[in-house]
């Protein structure tokens, strides 16, 4: 199938890359030059695992390329998928402008019959918005689709190659039958419904993830309280299928581009139709208190934070990603320093986004765990990288000033702990 994707960003581009893999012309559309230009040349923006082999072979087979002109791409497809942003507002609702936008300019070039799938993960009643758009403009035929996309970041094409399931939502036969078509090789589990029950699909689902997080956090808090091991009480609790062993690891709480933004414009989407989501509300409550449990603890070990020198490991919102966005350590590192105190941080690849994003004084930016470590008078693990846990924690304990570890991922097992000097404290587990 000819298949163009306006967007490059990680649904984007893992989108594309992943249906020219399945044997599709793909090409790939974004207005931001420099991106697109780095793509031709074979260079992938964002860290992914995997990402870049595929991406590089199949555009040697000839199935894949990369413009900024959304004309060619749209007169060379049948089905065009819109990935493009869809950040939050002030108000905590979708800003909707880029999918708008993509849709006007759908509408000034479309000379023939297309599907279009919306892929970016819109409010209910986008799509029709999207329908209305291109109408509005052109009298050429065409359908709508939501198709949304589940995959995490850090292991994007494998999700994308082995998805759970693929949501196809449209009032369209002829786009259900292309559209089962393009993703059967994907999946057997496809699941056919209405645009906005597709629509809400994604959001619910996200939203549901969240609360399983906010939930073991707060489960996580009384456990330090009264004694018991979150992580055994996880699994405990995993075992019951109707529960689930996933999304029950407690934590700093959840960040990235996507739970934050979308819990907030749930909550929007409810109150649009006069409809209060309590539970949500709180969960993204827990959420942001649960960021600051780290600084509890530290205050709790070292007093004033005042002058102390705190090292940082971790900035990225999740291993195996260089994206920083509503990243936990972003909080959690303003707060030290309007505490006055002194940073050192270390992340194996997301310290240049995350100097993006902070503008804190006393900061350095360290080259290595060990280093960042050194003279410090605590340490706070904020992302589970792997590289992380083999860390020998004698010598650790042996070059810190105070050998405190805040472990805010409990990366660490008690034996692990128990052979070194460290004085350690991590989410809801003893000792
Ligand atoms: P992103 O910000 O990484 O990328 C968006 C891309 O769209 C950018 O490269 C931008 O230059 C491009 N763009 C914007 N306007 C354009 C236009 N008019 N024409 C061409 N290109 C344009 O975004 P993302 O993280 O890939 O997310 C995209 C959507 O998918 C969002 O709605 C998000 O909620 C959803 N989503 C994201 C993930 C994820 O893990 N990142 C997972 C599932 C769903
Ligand atoms: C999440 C969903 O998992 C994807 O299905 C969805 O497509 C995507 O959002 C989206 O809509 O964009 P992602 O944000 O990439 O994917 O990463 P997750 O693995 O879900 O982690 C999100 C956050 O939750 C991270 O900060 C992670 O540390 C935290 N988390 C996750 C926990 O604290 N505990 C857990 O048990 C799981």
């Amino acid at each position: 199938m000819n298949i163009a994707v306006i967007g490059t960003g990680y649904v984007g581009l893992v989108s594309g890359v992943c249906f020219s893999e399945i044997g599709n012309q793909v090409i790939c559309v974004d207005n931001n030059g420099a991106k697109v230009e780095m793509l031709n040349e074979g260079n992938v923006p964002i860290y992914e695992p995997g990402l870049k082999e595929l991406m590089v072979s199949n555009m040697q087979a000839g199935r894949l390329s990369f413009t900024s002109n959304i004309a060619e791409a749209i007169s060379q497809s049948d089905i065009i998928f819109i990935a493009v942003g869809t950040p939050s507002l002030p108000s905590g609702e979708a800003n909707l402008s880029y999918v708008e936008q993509v849709a006007i300019e759908i509408g000034s070039h479309i000379e023939s019959y297309k599907i279009i799938v919306t892929k970016s993960t819109v409010p209910v009643g986008t799509n029709d918005r999207v329908r209305e758009l291109i109408s509005s403009i052109s009298s050429q035929p065409f359908d709508v689709a939501s198709v949304p996309e589940f995959l995490r970041e850090g292991s994007a094409v494998k999700d994308t190659l082995n998805p759970d399931r693929i949501v196809i939502g449209t009032n369209s036969d002829r786009a259900i039958k292309t559209l089962k078509k393009l993703h059967r090789p994907l999946t057997e589990n496809l699941i056919i419904t209405d645009i906005r029950s597709a629509e809400m699909i994604k959001y619910a689902s996200n939203a549901f993830l969240a609360t399983k997080i906010s939930f073991i956090n707060e489960i996580s808090n009384i456990c330090e309280k009264v004694g018991a091991d979150v992580t055994r009480v996880a699994e405990g609790m995993g075992y019951d299928k109707r529960i689930g062993a996933s999304f029950l690891k407690a934590g700093i709480g959840y960040g990235g581009s996507c739970f934050p933004k979308d819990t907030q414009a749930l909550i929007q989407i409810a109150g649009m139709v006069d409809y209060d989501f309590r539970l949500l509300k709180s969960v993204v409550q827990v959420n942001q208190d649960q960021r600051f449990q780290v600084i509890h603890k530290l205050e709790e070990a070292l007093g004033s934070l005042k002058g102390k020198t705190i090292a940082v490991w971790g900035l990225a919102f999740k291993p195996d990603t260089d994206d920083v966005r509503d990243a936990p350590a972003i909080d959690i590192i303003q707060h030290l320093s309007d505490a006055g105190a002194v940073i050192k941080a270390y992340d194996p690849i997301a310290t240049a986004n995350f100097r993006k994003e902070v503008d804190v004084a006393s900061i350095s930016w360290e080259e290595n765990p060990l280093q960042a470590a050194e003279g410090a008078d605590a340490l706070c693990v904020l992302t589970e990288w792997k590289e992380f846990a083999h860390i020998d924690l004698t010598e650790l304990a042996e070059i810190m000033k105070d050998p405190i570890m805040i472990d805010g991922r409990n990366l660490y097992s008690a034996e692990q702990v128990q052979a070194s000097n460290l004085q350690y404290y991590s989410v809801g587990r003893p000792g």
